[in-house]
């Protein structure tokens, strides 16, 4: 027997070389970790089990039945962040560039149907470039296995990617349908086609880093939701992300025990300007709002007139959804639509209440929003909140104009509890406009044209340039001075805490994408 375990450990001991000292070298010289690194900062010391760690691929072209490696360049397994159970792959790069093919495959797919069984994130950690090219269409095969299960476990259990290197072809398309993709700076990238194609069919030049880097998919695409500077911060924020959400769609979100009873925020009263057209930060009054150091922003660099992300207040867990007015006056547009309307779904998917702070002035006008289709991607943001049934609140600051009133969460498509602070502009459009709109002929047949229309402007905002008529109607539930509101925000929350709320049986509503 003791030669057997010791022939065990010699194995064990094989395989944990991945492709070798050589290209371990080379992974560390740009900057990267191997996956069993990634994997020993992620998981908490000595949880972490290993499935699958003799798995060979069963290929015999191009020379492959020379060339095994134990494990076929993917680590996988199951563990604990913080005490709590994940699933996770790593992919391995110095195994034939991480890249995927059957037996590869099968692991992965392997610890995504013991995550759903068994109820807990799956993290995928992705340094790969692409479908293993020697063995064809089984690897392409492969890939749909996973996202196919991607698919399945979507809402079911949390699905994080983090890219840790060059992601290439399918590759990126397992990541785009989990909840959440993290990227390292400079040293990951994520396209479907590489620079070389892309030179070929369009004969446009451009770098791995600006076609698919960090920054492409962090500022342009939105395709990421994360960037962090280096893989141990990568791997932080993971888990900092994790420690905002449930197991499961069954379950609650986690919440911790705060030791702090004095809820009044009495620098909130002072944040709005007097002017209603002057920009102030909305990151300000989450600040105030949201338990101390707890806000972590989601799409951070993506569509910044929408501000997104998970908090906790008094311990729980939820959802910010909040408008900027200083980034183009908070407009809602077809990037911040899509931003916000994912988010909401995903919150709502995992059981996290949502506040929804609001200062919109509508939506963004103009030809470019127009021929995008603004229409149906605005009415995407309109959908994931009608669909949501966590508890739902909304705070309105400023503006709450049109259309915009009716998608930011309004009590119409099923809020619960709707404030506004004294400082609300309830209204189809501006005083302004609407001034321009309605006495167009009191306006321009008056010996001053301009001072009819500054009075006619104030004439309407004296009518609807405040909460009050929507607070005589119910569709504001509460007047409140913003000092008060996270009171009111914590009394809420527990009071939605047991909320039940069903939507019509159907197979599966039809969201405008
Ligand atoms: C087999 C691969 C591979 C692949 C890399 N390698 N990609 N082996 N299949 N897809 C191997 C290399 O041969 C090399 O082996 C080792 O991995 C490291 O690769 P390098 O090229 O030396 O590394 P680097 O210079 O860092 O470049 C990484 C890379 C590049 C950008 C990922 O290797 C690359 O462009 N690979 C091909 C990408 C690709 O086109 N994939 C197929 C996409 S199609 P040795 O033995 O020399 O160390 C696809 C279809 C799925 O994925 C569609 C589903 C929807």
């Amino acid at each position: 027997m003791k030669e057997k375990i010791e022939a065990l450990r010699t194995k064990q001991e094989e395989a944990k070389q991945g492709g070798g000292e050589k290209r371990i070298e080379s992974q560390h010289s740009k900057g990267k970790l191997t996956a069993r690194e990634r994997i020993s900062l992620l998981i908490d010391e000595g949880t972490f089990e290993e499935i699958g760690m003799f798995v060979e691929h069963r290929s015999t072209n191009f020379g492959l039945d020379k060339v095994k490696f134990p494990g076929d360049g993917v680590v996988t397994g199951y563990g604990k962040v913080n005490g709590r159970l994940v699933y996770v792959y790593a992919q391995d790069f110095t195994v034939m560039g991480g890249s995927l093919a059957e037996a590869h495959a099968e692991k992965i797919c392997k610890i995504m149907d013991l995550a759903m069984k068994n109820g807990a994130p799956v993290i995928g950690l992705n340094d790969s470039g692409g479908a293993r090219i020697q063995e064809g269409v089984v690897s392409l095969g492969g890939y749909a296995d996973i996202f196919y299960r991607n698919t399945l476990a979507s809402g079911v259990v949390p699905q994080i990617s983090a890219i840790m290197g060059p992601c290439a072809g399918g590759a990126v398309y397992s990541p785009a349908l989990t909840d959440f993709i993290f990227m390292v700076e400079n040293t990951s990238y994520m396209f479907v086609t590489g620079p070389n194609v892309v030179k070929t069919v369009t004969h446009e030049e451009v770098s791995s880093e600006d076609l698919g880097g960090a920054s492409a998919h962090a500022y342009k695409s939105g395709v990421t939701h994360f960037a962090s500077p280096n893989e141990l911060a990568c791997i932080n924020d993971i888990k900092r992300l994790l420690s905002y959400i449930p197991q499961n769609c069954e379950e609650k979100p986690p919440a911790i025990a705060v030791d702090n009873s004095d809820h009044k925020r009495p620098a909130l009263n002072d944040i709005i300007p007097d002017n209603p057209n002057q920009p102030y930060d909305i990151k300000d009054v989450i600040e105030h709002l949201v338990d101390a150091d707890s806000f972590m922003e989601v799409h951070k660099n993506y569509a910044e007139n929408i501000v997104v992300g998970l908090s906790r207040i008094n311990g729980k867990s939820v959802g910010i959804v909040a408008n900027q007015p200083a980034y183009l006056a908070g407009v809602l547009d077809i990037k911040a639509s899509n931003k916000a309307a994912r988010f909401v779904r995903f919150c709502d998917a995992f059981n996290i209440p949502l506040v929804v702070l609001e200062d919109v002035p509508g939506f963004l006008p103009g030809t470019d929003q127009e021929w995008n289709g603004i229409i149906s991607n605005g009415a995407k943001l309109l959908y994931a909140f009608c669909e949501a049934t966590v508890p739902r609140i909304t705070v309105i600051t400023r503006k709450a104009y049109g259309g915009a009133y009716d998608v930011m969460n309004s009590k119409h498509i099923g809020a619960d509890m709707n404030y506004a602070w004294p400082s609300s502009e309830i209204a189809v459009m501006g005083a302004k406009g609407a001034a321009e709109i309605i006495f167009k002929r009191e306006i321009s047949s008056s010996d001053d044209p301009e001072a009819t229309w500054k009075e006619k402007e104030q004439e309407y905002a004296d009518k609807f340039a405040n909460p009050y008529n929507a607070a005589k109607r119910g569709y504001v539930d509460e007047v409140i001075e913003p000092s008060e509101t996270r009171q009111k925000l914590i009394s809420a929350l527990d009071m939605l805490k047991n909320k039940v709320d069903n939507l019509p049986r159907k197979k599966h509503g039809n969201i405008p994408l």
